[in-house]
């Protein structure tokens, strides 16, 4: 039995990141993660692998579509999708060995197994116990299906086995218009399966800013995704190598049905804490089973929980700031997250990316704000890379000028959303951006030009 100052349970972003910073700040710290390799859904089976299927076929469509109008001539490349998968599980095998040498040289133990709280201070794993002083929850989400759906990882998938699938499919029916159906819809779009998405709202990405998510809809069935909006699925009818989907049309309630050789379904994802105990503990829980927290402190004195197993986005993003957070508390600073600047990013093509308050939320909140608009069709350096499409969106206050939300679709939108996020932090004003330098030729002019249409006009629109 060993003693520490912390133990986590999961090393995910938000468990591995709030180890080491508590190793970093003097505390002798554990994790503990039973998968057999550190990085928790993100590295092993969804940001890392994602972004390299979305790399490789991008990397396709630039070559299919690009490539000759450029001068580059010749036969465009074939897919081997076996060494596709084997590029991708390289990638994810280097990120989770990163970790787990950064374990090394921040000297965090990795205890491997699957953890249990018997009670406030005590983790077991296995048939050993450990003791520690806190005990941080980072157990992260798991996919949900639909009532009666279930995910064989074979012909009806999840996001796991939509990452791993033997072949690439020739039909792929995606249910669900969120991040996760439309990144992996446009992966296997690109690499030639016929993709069609069935979305129960009258919009794709719920949440997001009206305007960037019609933008978003009309580009991806220009790439070539059928996207079926009002449409609420009914049930899949899985077969040993097909399935068939039945949904009905929300505006008139006609049925229909759709063949597929892959289902995926991407409807959400829910807190996982199985197996932990949490009942026995009395540790209190979300009407929506997430572990209810106040700055990270569960009900029961010593259990700290973060992450996609607490309220607010599924982001990596956001747990990795919680761990932080968490860790910083526990060493007695004052551990901090600004939920008001929380990017969140989709990575299709273009990307899209958004921080702060939508148009509809300033609406709804009644407050008067300007808005100050820039399409990178005016942006020479995406002009040069075929990415003139999209636009930077800048919604200011009408009186103080103060940045309220940002909104990108376009090249690099997921990078350039961060120059928002450090205006926002520092409380800046549109004019702050305007006036501030931006090397030419970059994209990132863009955003200057949206801040310029916030004040006297941008100058290349
Ligand atoms: P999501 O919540 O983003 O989207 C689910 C979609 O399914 C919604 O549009 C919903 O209206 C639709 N839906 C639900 N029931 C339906 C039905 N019966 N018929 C038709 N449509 C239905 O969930 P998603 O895409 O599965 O992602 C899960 C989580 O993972 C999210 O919290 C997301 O933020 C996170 N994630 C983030 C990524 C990123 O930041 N780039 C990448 C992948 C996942």
């Amino acid at each position: 039995m060993a003693e520490y100052d912390v133990i986590v349970i999961g090393g995910g972003p938000g468990g591995y990141v709030c180890a080491i910073r508590a190793a970093q700040l003097g505390l002798k710290t554990a994790c503990v993660e039973g998968r057999g390799a550190l990085g928790g859904t993100c590295l092993n089976v969804g940001c890392i692998p994602s972004k390299a299927l979305l790399h490789a076929s991008h990397s396709l469509h630039e070559a299919e579509h690009n490539f000759a109008k450029m001068g580059l001539k010749g036969k465009s490349p074939s897919v081997d999708w076996a060494e596709m998968q084997a590029y991708k599980d390289d990638v994810v095998a280097q990120n989770t060995k990163g970790i787990e040498f950064l374990f090394k040289k921040n000297k965090v133990d990795w205890i491997k197994g699957w953890a249990s709280i018997p009670e406030a201070g005590q983790v077991k794993v296995g048939d050993e116990s450990h003791s520690a002083r806190n005990i941080v929850i980072a157990t992260g989400s798991e996919a949900t299906s639909l009532p009666g759906v279930e995910i064989d990882e074979k012909v009806v998938v999840s996001s796991t086995g939509a990452l791993s699938l033997p072949r690439v499919p020739k039909k792929m029916v995606v249910i669900g218009a969120g991040v996760i159906g439309l990144e992996l819809g446009s992966v296997y779009a690109r690499l030639g399966t016929q993709v069609t998405v069935v979305e129960y709202l009258d919009q794709v990405t719920p949440g997001m800013d009206d305007e960037i998510a019609k933008t978003l809809l009309r580009t991806l069935k220009k790439q070539g995704l059928e996207i079926i909006l009002g449409a609420a699925v009914q049930g899949v009818d899985a077969k040993k190598t097909k399935a068939t989907v039945s949904y009905k049309l929300r505006k008139d309630d006609s049925e229909h049905t759709l063949d597929a050789d892959v289902v995926l379904v991407a409807t959400g994802r829910k807190p996982f804490s199985d197996g932990l105990g949490l009942d026995a503990l009395g540790v209190k829980m979300t009407p929506r089973g997430q572990i209810a927290t106040d700055h990270w402190q569960t009900s029961v004195p010593g259990i700290w929980a973060l992450g996609d197993v607490t309220e607010g986005p599924m982001l990596a993003h956001k747990a990795e700031d919680e761990g932080m957070a968490v860790a910083e508390s526990i060493a007695g600073q004052a551990g901090h997250v600004n939920y008001d600047v929380i990017p969140g990013v989709i990575y299709t093509s273009p990307e899209v990316a958004a921080v702060g308050k939508t148009e509809e939320q300033l609406k709804e909140q009644g407050r008067a704000y300007k808005v100050g608009k820039f399409s990178f069709m005016g942006n020479g350096r995406a002009k040069a890379m075929f990415a003139g499409e999209g636009f930077v969106k800048i919604l200011a206050d009408k009186q103080t000028d103060r940045i309220l939300g940002v909104h990108i679709i376009g090249p690099s939108a997921g990078d350039l959303i961060h120059e928002a996020c450090v205006a926002m932090e520092f409380g800046a004003a549109a004019e702050d951006l305007a006036r501030t330098c931006h090397a030419h030729p970059t994209v990132s002019e863009a955003v200057r030009e949206a801040a310029l249409a916030c004040g006297d006009g941008a100058i290349h629109a």
